[in-house]
């Protein structure tokens, strides 16, 4: 496996697989990897020759007083866990090869209009323009076929996938599923920072999302009842939660729906004391 820090050596990389014939399969991460990075590393390695991993804790996502410090950076074991799944290339930059004037330095960034202003975005107004500035570049270092996210982000992967279509990037997105842990909780690398008692709650997020699926699968109540419901769950389930939102929207243009006869995502973030925690559901 090849680790390269600098954006020469990766596109070195890159390049010779590219000249052997390889499709290049590239799962961006912040490391800290878990299960569902795994997913999406095993689905990679299944359909392409080559499969490029990145770790880079990007600050440019992070707001004030977020946790960017804390943020985890396992870095030996991430590189272990990639050997072991047989990656073929992690891309491993330090700030400074990402942002050599600085993360607040540069004088360009991508900002894709409206879908950030909803869900996440209202309490995290600069996190999608980070997050598309650092995929963008990540696009263009590794240029790679295929560009694998997660559903648990889906806010992410639907601007990500946005940014891709108006820009013309020649990659194809691939949304992989949210892994879960065995009790519903969806898998993220912010769950370590959760206590004991929090991480008992938490449960109530994806509890919460299946008692907006089988209401809406049943009776297709507006969907003001179904985010009721919802919260009443959450206020008995998890009363060291603070809800940041919850939303019922359509599923492409994230806008709020009235009403739930038709194919919606159910989505929310919760703050405990220790991590925000977001889940969401497609619910057809
Ligand atoms: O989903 C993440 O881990 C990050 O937002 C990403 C896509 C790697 C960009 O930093």
């Amino acid at each position: 496996m090849i680790v390269a820090e600098t954006i020469v050596d990766c596109r070195a990389a890159v390049a010779a697989a590219k000249a052997d014939g390889k499709r290049v399969g590239f799962v961006p991460t912040m490391g800290a990897l878990h299960d569902g990075h795994f997913s999406h590393i095993d689905r990679a390695r299944r359909a392409e020759a080559f499969v490029a991993v990145s770790i880079f804790v990007n600050p440019t996502q992070f707001g004030a007083g977020e946790d960017l410090d804390a943020y985890p950076r396992p870095r030996e074991a991430d590189l272990d866990a990639c050997r072991q799944r047989g990656v073929d290339l992690v891309f491993a930059p330090s700030v400074e090869q990402m942002y050599p004037d600085g993360p607040t330095g540069g004088r360009t960034s991508v900002h894709v209009a409206e879908l950030p202003d909803t869900l996440c975005g209202r309490s995290r107004p600069e996190h999608f323009a980070g997050v598309c500035t650092v995929v963008a570049k990540l696009l263009n270092i590794v240029q790679p076929d295929v560009a694998y996210f997660g559903q648990k982000d889906y806010q992410q992967a639907a601007i990500v996938r946005r940014m891709v279509r108006d820009l013309d990037v020649p990659v194809e997105i691939v949304v992989g599923p949210t892994v879960r842990e065995a009790d519903g909780l969806a898998m993220s690398s912010r769950n370590a920072y959760l206590t004991d008692d929090e991480r008992a709650q938490a449960v109530a997020l994806s509890q919460a999302l299946q008692l907006a699926a089988d209401m809406i699968h049943n009776t297709h109540p507006p969907a003001g009842r179904v985010i009721e419901a919802m919260r009443a769950h959450l206020a008995g389930a998890a009363p060291l939660g603070e809800v940041d939102y919850i939303q019922i929207v359509d599923p492409d243009t994230l806008a709020d729906v009235p009403a739930t006869d038709r194919p919606v995502v159910a989505a929310l973030a919760v703050r405990f004391p220790h991590a925000r925690l977001i889940d969401n559901r497609v619910i057809d």
